[in-house]
């Protein structure tokens, strides 16, 4: 049995101790926003947040886990107003999305200790392989995150969660099922 706590409650995991955390996170936890990309620490999809730090939870165990503080992306913010969420949005920074609750995570640990990051600093603190390319955008993504985390700038809210299918469909056309003639 390892205990810890996941986005602020105390969880007991009743899994093999090797069982990495990731694992324990998706499948018993029931937290699929971290996701599988890789399994061997070299894509960082599976990104959390343990006691402030940026962690891969493919690479740790739920032993080694035992009693820190997880936070995955479910657990950053209850509406999508992290200042990373909002940038991300802002500057269009996510395409298929796959890559971005790593990402998202790893750039919050990051400005929580550096809101003015370089380039260099983002590229080395947030190395997440991103199979669409959002690079470009991320940095500069980071970077607003930065000065919104430091109140130097607003952004409007990101889109509540749990959008009906229709109104996603008024706002993004494409969506919508073509016309039958
Ligand atoms: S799934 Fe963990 S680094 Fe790729
Ligand atoms: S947005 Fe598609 S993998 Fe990054």
């Amino acid at each position: 049995m390892s205990s810890m706590t996941v986005n602020e409650r105390p969880v007991k995991f009743d899994l093999p101790p090797d069982t990495p955390l990731l694992w324990a996170l998706r499948d018993a936890a029931n937290l699929t926003g971290t996701k599988y990309g890789c399994g061997v620490g070299d894509c960082g999809a599976c990104t959390v947040i343990v006691d402030g730090e940026a962690l891969r939870s493919c690479l740790i165990t739920i032993a080694e886990a035992e009693g820190r503080y997880v936070t995955t992306i479910e657990g950053l913010s209850r509406d999508r107003s992290h200042p990373v969420q909002q940038a991300m949005v802002a500057q269009q920074a996510i395409q298929c999305g796959f890559c971005t609750p790593g990402i998202v995570m790893a750039a919050a640990a990051l400005i929580q200790r550096n809101a003015a990051p370089s380039k260099d600093e983002i590229e080395a603190a947030v190395p997440n392989l991103c199979r669409c390319g959002v690079y470009p955008r991320l940095v500069a993504a980071i970077q607003q995150a930065g000065r919104v985390a430091q109140r130097k700038e607003r952004i409007s809210a990101a889109p509540a969660p749990g959008i009906s299918a229709k109104d996603a469909a008024r706002s993004v056309p494409a969506m919508a099922a073509p016309k039958t003639p």
